[in-house]
């Protein structure tokens, strides 16, 4: 069984997507760390982030892939643990451009898919219903308003012990959607037959109940 779930930034889509995976023990696959490891991947050989063919060459040169810890699934560069290195500031405001470009998402997605093969999993990402697998058994469009999304990013950064300010959380969660949403290739939309679940006044709870009833109506 292969489950979707797309969305925009923050709207809760790995937390949950890592629940539901745990829940029904299946594989989970973190799309969007795939494209930061990219982004710090250019950032750490000082290849800027719209040079396609340097960036290309790059990930030719190195290896991202996953290994599962204790503590749950950490992101590898080589023999590097980047799980941290690729949640700062710096790779999250650059991100959407580094994903923009053709051949990146062309490499990516065939990763993604081999990955997906014929076991079960949960993906999320962008553009897991529209175009890395399009025929998944169930796609969810997890959204919520800009307000919420910023408020739950704020109050992750306290626990963090890292000090932003809400208004510019705001600007840069909209900024982000807004790149995502308008790049040419394969952007941020919700699949025809995805459904869309609105999780602005729900907790992480009340959304993993709700996608859970709806992949067991389509088991
Ligand atoms: O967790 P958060 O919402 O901050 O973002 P993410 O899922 O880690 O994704 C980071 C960025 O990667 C997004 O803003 C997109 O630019 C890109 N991305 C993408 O283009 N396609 C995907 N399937 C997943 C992520
Ligand atoms: O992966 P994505 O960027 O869509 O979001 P996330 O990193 O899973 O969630 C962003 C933050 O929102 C995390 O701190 C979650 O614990 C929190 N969250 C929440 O408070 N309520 C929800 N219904 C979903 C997520």
């Amino acid at each position: 069984m292969q489950i979707a779930i797309d969305g925009p930034a923050s709207a809760g889509k790995s937390t949950i997507a890592k629940l539901i995976a745990k829940n029904l023990n299946f594989v989970y696959c973190d799309t969007g760390a795939m494209y930061r490891t990219v982004t710090l991947l250019a950032k750490k050989h000082n290849i800027d982030y719209g040079d396609s063919s340097n960036i290309l060459k790059l990930m030719n040169e190195h290896k991202i892939h996953f290994i599962n810890k204790t503590d749950g699934q950490h992101v590898m560069l080589d023999d590097e643990d980047v799980s941290d290195a690729i949640r700062t500031e710096e790779i999250t405001n650059n991100v959407s451009q580094v994903s923009a470009i053709k051949e990146v998402r062309t490499e990516l997605v065939e990763m993604q898919r081999q990955m997906a093969g014929d076991i079960n999993i949960v993906m999320d990402g962008r553009d897991i219903g529209t175009t890395v697998l399009p025929d998944a058994d169930v796609k969810i469009f997890l959204i919520a308003s800009v307000a919420v999304r910023a408020e739950r990013r704020y109050k992750e950064n306290i626990e963090r012990g890292i000090d932003t300010s809400l208004d510019v959380l705001k600007d840069e969660i909209a900024a982000r959607d807004y790149k995502d949403s308008h790049r040419k290739i394969s952007p941020l939309k919700k699949a025809d037959d995805a459904i869309e679940v609105d999780s602005s006044n729900m907790n992480i709870e009340q959304v993993v109940e709700q996608i859970t009833k709806i992949i067991n109506q389509k088991k």
